[in-house]
């Protein structure tokens, strides 16, 4: 089934709110970015969003935060909450970005947790999942992303979701895993969504992450189970990330 390619950024701790809105018009005119034909959405510091409000009106670019808390209020230092994010008139939200897991103590829980508390303010999670180097090497990654998804599927109750594939092993390390080994994942995913929504699965968008770049990106969007990418590195240069959401055109 057709699914709209959704091409997204994250900047991760990247940028300087001051520097943030300079990428845009480079990227813009590059890209030649066509709205129907593709989704943007960019990840940003929380620091950023306010700031970009604006540039996110005037062309149909989202912008996202990279984390939020499940609960809507409380004692809760240092954390954003999602009535927060909805405040500025956003949709998306990045959750159990692999960083997240591994230097900040998010787990499956806490993970579905976020899930559920988006999907029942009618935003849309963007979902990471993905293995280890450790795991991909003892055989374990059916059984890992299996887990992980499994440990949200019951907050699916409704609403537009998206997952992200992202092998720990190729993040940022410029390893890319192949098309195979990505289209067999993500072929995995629908596969155990399906066992949970049924044919709704048809219409979730799943992105590939993991040192994507101008490069790699057209054979791993000829997958016909990739319907985009989750960009780190390569979002940062407005001429890599224009010419990959070229590519998703
Ligand atoms: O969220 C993005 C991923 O962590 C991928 O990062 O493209 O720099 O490998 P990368």
């Amino acid at each position: 089934m057709a699914r709209k390619p959704l091409m997204a950024g994250n900047w991760k701790m990247n940028k300087l709110p001051s520097e943030a809105a300079d990428f845009f018009p480079e990227f813009l005119e590059l890209s030649k970015w066509q709205k129907e034909q593709v989704d943007v959405v960019f990840a940003v510091p929380a620091t950023h969003l306010d700031r970009l409000l604006d540039i996110g009106e005037e062309s149909g670019i989202s912008f996202a935060p990279q984390n939020v808390h499940w609960e809507s209020a409380g004692a809760f230092t240092g954390e954003i909450s999602i009535p927060m994010i909805q405040d500025l008139g956003l949709n998306y939200a990045l959750v159990g970005h692999s960083e997240r897991r591994q230097y900040f103590a998010e787990t499956d829980e806490t993970v579905a947790n976020k899930v559920g508390t988006l999907l029942s303010a009618k935003m849309t999670p963007i979902i990471c999942v993905g293995e280890t180097q450790v795991e991909r090497e003892s055989d374990k990654t059916v059984e890992v992303i299996t887990r992980q998804i499994k440990s949200f599927a019951s907050k699916l109750t409704g609403g537009d979701f998206v997952v992200a594939y992202e092998p720990v092993w190729a993040i940022g390390t410029g390893l890319t895993a192949s098309q195979e080994q990505a289209q067999d994942v993500h072929a995995l995913i629908r596969r155990l969504l399906k066992e949970e929504i049924g044919e709704q699965a048809d219409t979730v968008r799943i992105l590939y992450g993991g040192s994507a770049k101008p490069a790699n990106i057209s054979g791993l969007l000829a997958q016909d189970d990739i319907d985009g990418a989750l960009v780190g590195g390569a979002s940062l240069k407005p001429a890599d990330f224009a010419a990959m959401v070229q590519a998703a055109m």
